[in-house]
């Protein structure tokens, strides 16, 4: 069974299965919604539903008021169709953002590597290339596991076969603890994407700054890549934020690359570092550090932020101050993966 789906006001339409969200059928459609978090969280994907019956599913009472609610408004990352329906959704589409459609893939484990002592780097190669833009991630359906797990892809999109992911152990999380502890290579998935706005805005000509905490690397190391592949001229500064030495993966690579490319900086620092690092670079939270480089005058850069939330707050917080528009501030929320 499936309903008809009016999108206003540009008229598409959608076919949307029994049990499926409409923000899943529209984006498989090929039919562009707002959309962030894609699990009720965040409510950048609300629409207004003018005729027919929803259910509202898993939406956040956070992310969709009780007000809200009676209006008729939905998230479409939740909202399951009971008829077919007439909404009306805010689409005001980036002029970079590309919108490539949602689809699935199988996909096998090629490699799986320790990047530090709580963060594994595993390689999927799929059974087709995935168009995707640089910051965007994968939804992943693990063996045995209920529900998917949304992860960020580390590579850059010229290599289109394949995905690299970097996951984190999260103490008790089903999904990251198979992931760690039983998946092997030859392991074979199922994959859909891609998925999320998390991109560089390229019609610009700011300097670019990254902020990344923890597992957080993986979406700017592949818009970096993207970038420097592309011959991008701007200044691109990156800060890496990690406890320790241990913690900080991809420190060579990183060294290198800035090594190889005039424009690439590559800034790390330690919150806690251990008297066995050695530790010559900055002491301090990664916003510290961004703040410390520009002497606290931050106006004129676009920033991409990603990282656990207080990183994230952090980070705003400092940027603001440092005269940043809210407008040349992006981040990936939300993105966490049990
Ligand atoms: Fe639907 Fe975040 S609440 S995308």
């Amino acid at each position: 069974m499936s309903y008809q789906v009016t999108v206003e006001p540009t008229g598409d339409l959608v076919e949307v299965e029994e049990g499926q969200t409409l923000l899943d059928a529209a984006l498989r459609q090929g039919v562009w919604l707002p959309f962030a978090c894609g699990h009720g969280t965040c409510g950048t994907c609300k629409v207004q539903v003018l005729e027919g019956d929803v259910d509202v599913g898993a939406a956040s009472p956070f992310a969709l008021m009780d007000m809200e609610r009676e209006e008729g408004v939905v998230l479409a990352c939740c909202a399951l169709p009971e008829s077919d329906l007439v909404i009306e959704a805010d689409i005001d589409v980036d002029p970079d953002f590309a919108g490539y459609q949602i689809e699935d893939y199988q996909a096998k484990v090629v490699s799986i590597e320790e990047l530090s002592p709580t963060i594994k780097g595993i390689r999927l190669a799929l059974d087709r290339p995935m168009q995707f833009q640089a910051g965007q991630y994968v939804n992943l359906n693990l063996p045995g596991v209920e529900g998917s797990r949304a992860f960020s892809i580390a590579n850059s999109p010229a290599n289109a076969s394949y995905v690299d992911l970097h996951v984190r152990l999260v103490p008790e999380g089903k999904g990251t603890g198979w992931i760690h502890q039983t998946m092997k290579v030859g392991d074979e998935l199922e994959v859909s994407g891609p998925y999320g706005q998390f991109f560089v805005r390229k019609t610009d000509d700011k300097d670019v700054i990254f902020i990344a905490g923890g597992s957080g690397l993986s979406s700017p190391l592949s818009m970096i890549s993207d970038l420097l592949e592309m011959g991008d001229e701007r200044q691109i500064y990156l800060f890496q934020g990690a406890r320790n030495l241990a913690e900080l993966y991809k420190k060579s690579e990183l060294e290198a690359l800035a090594e190889q490319h005039s424009n690439f900086h590559y800034l790390p620092a330690l919150n806690d570092a251990l008297a066995s690092d050695d530790w010559q670079g900055f002491c301090g939270f990664v916003h510290e550090a961004a703040s410390d480089h520009f002497k606290g005058r931050l106006s004129g850069h676009k920033a991409y932020l990603c990282g656990p939330p207080p990183m994230i707050d952090a980070a705003i917080t400092m940027l603001m101050q440092g005269r940043v528009f809210e407008a040349d501030i992006h981040m990936e929320k939300f993105l966490t993966a049990a």
